[in-house]
Protein backbone atom coordinates (compact mmCIF):
# COMPACT_ATOMS: atom_id res chain seq x y z
CA UNK A 1 0.00 0.00 0.00
CA UNK A 2 3.03 2.43 1.09
CA UNK A 3 4.69 1.83 -2.34
CA UNK A 4 1.80 2.43 -4.28
CA UNK A 5 1.42 5.47 -2.43
CA UNK A 6 4.67 6.78 -2.99
CA UNK A 7 4.76 5.57 -6.78
CA UNK A 8 1.82 7.56 -7.34
CA UNK A 9 3.36 10.91 -5.75
CA UNK A 10 6.01 10.62 -8.08
CA UNK A 11 3.51 9.92 -10.92
CA UNK A 12 2.07 13.23 -9.69
CA UNK A 13 5.20 15.18 -9.62
CA UNK A 14 6.38 14.29 -13.07
CA UNK A 15 2.79 15.55 -14.82
CA UNK A 16 3.44 18.82 -12.40
CA UNK A 17 6.64 19.48 -13.51
CA UNK A 18 5.87 18.68 -17.31
CA UNK A 19 2.67 20.83 -16.75
CA UNK A 20 4.70 23.79 -15.24
CA UNK A 21 7.60 23.91 -18.32
CA UNK A 22 4.89 24.00 -21.00
CA UNK A 23 3.01 27.47 -19.33
CA UNK A 24 6.38 28.92 -18.61
CA UNK A 25 7.35 30.86 -21.73
CA UNK A 26 10.67 30.52 -22.72
CA UNK A 27 11.96 34.10 -23.79
CA UNK A 28 16.09 34.94 -24.53
CA UNK A 29 17.33 38.72 -23.62
CA UNK A 30 16.96 39.46 -27.28
CA UNK A 31 12.90 38.90 -27.59
CA UNK A 32 11.78 36.82 -30.09
CA UNK A 33 14.15 36.62 -32.38
CA UNK A 34 15.39 33.64 -33.86
CA UNK A 35 19.00 32.84 -33.49
CA UNK A 36 19.98 32.96 -36.66
CA UNK A 37 18.78 36.68 -36.94
CA UNK A 38 20.88 39.21 -36.46
CA UNK A 39 20.93 42.18 -33.91
CA UNK A 40 19.84 45.65 -34.95
CA UNK A 41 23.28 48.19 -34.42
CA UNK A 42 22.60 50.07 -31.37
CA UNK A 43 22.34 53.64 -32.00
CA UNK A 44 25.47 55.39 -33.08
CA UNK A 45 25.61 58.60 -31.09
CA UNK A 46 27.00 61.96 -32.47
CA UNK A 47 29.60 63.39 -30.04
CA UNK A 48 29.18 66.73 -28.94
CA UNK A 49 31.46 68.85 -29.69
CA UNK A 50 32.07 72.86 -29.60
CA UNK A 51 30.92 72.77 -25.96
CA UNK A 52 32.08 71.31 -22.85
CA UNK A 53 29.94 68.95 -20.59
CA UNK A 54 30.72 69.62 -17.03
CA UNK A 55 31.99 67.21 -14.53
CA UNK A 56 29.85 65.80 -12.49
CA UNK A 57 32.36 65.15 -9.37
CA UNK A 58 36.03 66.34 -9.44
CA UNK A 59 38.03 63.73 -9.87
CA UNK A 60 36.44 63.26 -13.06
CA UNK A 61 38.05 62.50 -15.97
CA UNK A 62 36.88 65.27 -18.34
CA UNK A 63 34.86 63.89 -21.40
CA UNK A 64 36.60 64.22 -25.43
CA UNK A 65 34.70 66.98 -26.34
CA UNK A 66 35.70 66.13 -30.33
CA UNK A 67 35.64 63.09 -32.15
CA UNK A 68 38.40 60.61 -32.00
CA UNK A 69 37.97 57.60 -34.10
CA UNK A 70 40.96 58.73 -35.80
CA UNK A 71 43.22 58.94 -33.47
CA UNK A 72 45.31 55.46 -32.99
CA UNK A 73 46.75 54.54 -29.55
CA UNK A 74 48.53 51.31 -29.71
CA UNK A 75 51.80 50.02 -27.97
CA UNK A 76 53.87 52.17 -30.25
CA UNK A 77 51.96 55.10 -31.46
CA UNK A 78 49.78 57.51 -29.56
CA UNK A 79 48.26 60.30 -31.27
CA UNK A 80 46.21 61.88 -28.53
CA UNK A 81 49.85 63.29 -27.20
CA UNK A 82 50.37 64.56 -31.10
CA UNK A 83 48.02 68.02 -29.70
CA UNK A 84 47.80 67.12 -25.63
CA UNK A 85 51.50 66.36 -24.56
CA UNK A 86 53.41 69.55 -23.63
CA UNK A 87 55.07 70.82 -25.13
CA UNK A 88 53.04 69.91 -28.85
CA UNK A 89 50.09 71.28 -26.86
CA UNK A 90 50.70 75.00 -26.85
CA UNK A 91 50.97 74.95 -30.96
CA UNK A 92 47.68 72.92 -31.20
CA UNK A 93 46.05 75.29 -28.78
CA UNK A 94 44.69 72.24 -27.02
CA UNK A 95 44.64 71.63 -22.87
CA UNK A 96 47.86 70.16 -21.41
CA UNK A 97 47.78 66.44 -20.23
CA UNK A 98 47.15 66.55 -16.83
CA UNK A 99 50.26 66.49 -14.28
CA UNK A 100 49.13 63.08 -12.80
CA UNK A 101 49.84 61.49 -15.93
CA UNK A 102 53.52 62.22 -15.63
CA UNK A 103 53.67 60.14 -12.41
CA UNK A 104 54.82 56.44 -12.16
CA UNK A 105 52.90 54.24 -10.28
CA UNK A 106 55.42 54.28 -7.38
CA UNK A 107 54.88 57.77 -7.36
CA UNK A 108 57.90 59.38 -9.41
CA UNK A 109 57.55 62.02 -11.58
CA UNK A 110 58.68 61.16 -15.14
CA UNK A 111 59.16 63.65 -18.36
CA UNK A 112 57.06 61.25 -19.90
CA UNK A 113 53.35 60.09 -20.29
CA UNK A 114 53.60 57.38 -17.25
CA UNK A 115 52.36 54.17 -18.79
CA UNK A 116 49.77 53.67 -16.73
CA UNK A 117 47.75 56.60 -18.79
CA UNK A 118 48.97 55.33 -21.73
CA UNK A 119 45.39 54.22 -23.14
CA UNK A 120 43.74 57.36 -22.81
CA UNK A 121 40.18 56.22 -23.79
CA UNK A 122 40.13 53.77 -20.68
CA UNK A 123 39.56 56.80 -19.07
CA UNK A 124 38.12 59.59 -21.72
CA UNK A 125 35.10 59.03 -23.60
CA UNK A 126 33.84 61.17 -25.95
CA UNK A 127 30.51 63.15 -24.99
CA UNK A 128 27.42 62.23 -26.71
CA UNK A 129 23.69 63.30 -25.71
CA UNK A 130 22.99 59.91 -24.70
CA UNK A 131 20.37 58.92 -22.42
CA UNK A 132 21.46 56.42 -19.81
CA UNK A 133 21.52 52.94 -20.54
CA UNK A 134 20.12 51.83 -17.04
CA UNK A 135 17.27 53.48 -15.65
CA UNK A 136 19.33 55.50 -12.14
CA UNK A 137 19.56 57.90 -9.32
CA UNK A 138 22.79 59.25 -9.87
CA UNK A 139 23.10 62.83 -9.26
CA UNK A 140 25.98 65.02 -9.53
CA UNK A 141 28.40 65.36 -6.49
CA UNK A 142 28.14 69.45 -6.59
CA UNK A 143 25.58 70.29 -9.19
CA UNK A 144 26.65 73.26 -11.22
CA UNK A 145 24.92 76.32 -10.17
CA UNK A 146 24.42 77.93 -13.90
C1 LIG B 1 44.46 67.56 -33.57
C2 LIG B 1 44.68 67.81 -32.15
C3 LIG B 1 44.05 66.87 -31.13
C4 LIG B 1 44.16 65.50 -31.06
C5 LIG B 1 44.93 64.56 -31.99
C6 LIG B 1 43.42 65.09 -29.90
N1 LIG B 1 42.87 66.20 -29.27
FE1 LIG B 1 41.83 66.20 -27.51
N2 LIG B 1 41.52 68.23 -27.70
C7 LIG B 1 42.05 69.03 -28.69
C8 LIG B 1 41.60 70.40 -28.50
C9 LIG B 1 41.96 71.58 -29.40
C10 LIG B 1 40.77 70.38 -27.34
C11 LIG B 1 40.00 71.54 -26.74
C12 LIG B 1 38.67 71.61 -27.41
C13 LIG B 1 37.71 72.57 -26.76
O1 LIG B 1 38.07 73.25 -25.83
O2 LIG B 1 36.55 72.62 -27.22
C14 LIG B 1 40.75 69.02 -26.86
C15 LIG B 1 40.09 68.59 -25.72
C16 LIG B 1 40.25 67.33 -25.13
C17 LIG B 1 39.79 66.95 -23.81
C18 LIG B 1 39.03 67.85 -22.82
C19 LIG B 1 40.00 68.37 -21.78
C20 LIG B 1 39.35 69.21 -20.72
O3 LIG B 1 40.08 69.76 -19.87
O4 LIG B 1 38.12 69.36 -20.71
C21 LIG B 1 40.14 65.65 -23.61
C22 LIG B 1 39.88 64.80 -22.38
C23 LIG B 1 40.81 65.20 -24.82
N3 LIG B 1 40.86 66.25 -25.72
C24 LIG B 1 41.30 63.93 -25.01
C25 LIG B 1 41.84 63.48 -26.21
C26 LIG B 1 42.17 62.08 -26.48
C27 LIG B 1 41.96 60.94 -25.49
C28 LIG B 1 42.69 62.04 -27.73
C29 LIG B 1 43.15 60.81 -28.51
C30 LIG B 1 42.15 59.75 -28.67
C31 LIG B 1 42.73 63.40 -28.25
N4 LIG B 1 42.17 64.22 -27.31
C32 LIG B 1 43.28 63.78 -29.47
C33 LIG B 1 42.91 68.62 -29.72
C34 LIG B 1 43.23 67.30 -30.00
C1 LIG C 1 43.64 56.04 -15.53
C2 LIG C 1 42.73 57.03 -16.10
C3 LIG C 1 43.28 58.03 -17.10
C4 LIG C 1 44.04 57.79 -18.22
C5 LIG C 1 44.53 56.46 -18.77
C6 LIG C 1 44.25 59.08 -18.85
N1 LIG C 1 43.63 60.06 -18.12
FE1 LIG C 1 43.58 62.04 -18.55
N2 LIG C 1 42.65 62.43 -16.80
C7 LIG C 1 42.20 61.48 -15.91
C8 LIG C 1 41.61 62.14 -14.76
C9 LIG C 1 40.99 61.45 -13.55
C10 LIG C 1 41.70 63.53 -14.99
C11 LIG C 1 41.22 64.68 -14.06
C12 LIG C 1 42.03 64.74 -12.81
C13 LIG C 1 43.45 65.07 -13.09
O1 LIG C 1 43.73 66.17 -13.58
O2 LIG C 1 44.27 64.19 -12.87
C14 LIG C 1 42.37 63.69 -16.28
C15 LIG C 1 42.67 64.89 -16.89
C16 LIG C 1 43.05 65.04 -18.23
C17 LIG C 1 43.08 66.28 -18.96
C18 LIG C 1 42.67 67.66 -18.42
C19 LIG C 1 43.84 68.33 -17.82
C20 LIG C 1 43.47 69.61 -17.15
O3 LIG C 1 44.38 70.21 -16.58
O4 LIG C 1 42.31 70.00 -17.18
C21 LIG C 1 43.52 66.00 -20.23
C22 LIG C 1 43.70 66.98 -21.38
C23 LIG C 1 43.78 64.58 -20.27
N3 LIG C 1 43.49 64.03 -19.04
C24 LIG C 1 44.23 63.91 -21.37
C25 LIG C 1 44.62 62.57 -21.38
C26 LIG C 1 45.30 61.92 -22.49
C27 LIG C 1 45.64 62.58 -23.81
C28 LIG C 1 45.55 60.64 -22.09
C29 LIG C 1 46.31 59.56 -22.85
C30 LIG C 1 47.69 59.88 -23.19
C31 LIG C 1 44.97 60.47 -20.76
N4 LIG C 1 44.45 61.68 -20.35
C32 LIG C 1 44.98 59.28 -20.03
C33 LIG C 1 42.29 60.11 -16.06
C34 LIG C 1 43.03 59.47 -17.03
Amino acid sequence: MRRWFAAGLAVAAVIGATAIAASQEVKSLRGDQAITEVDKAPPVHQVREGQRYERAYRQQPPLIPHAIEKYEIDVKVNQCLRCHDWPQNVRENAPKVSETHYVDRQGVRLDKIASTRWFCNQCHVPQADAKPLVENTFKPASPATR
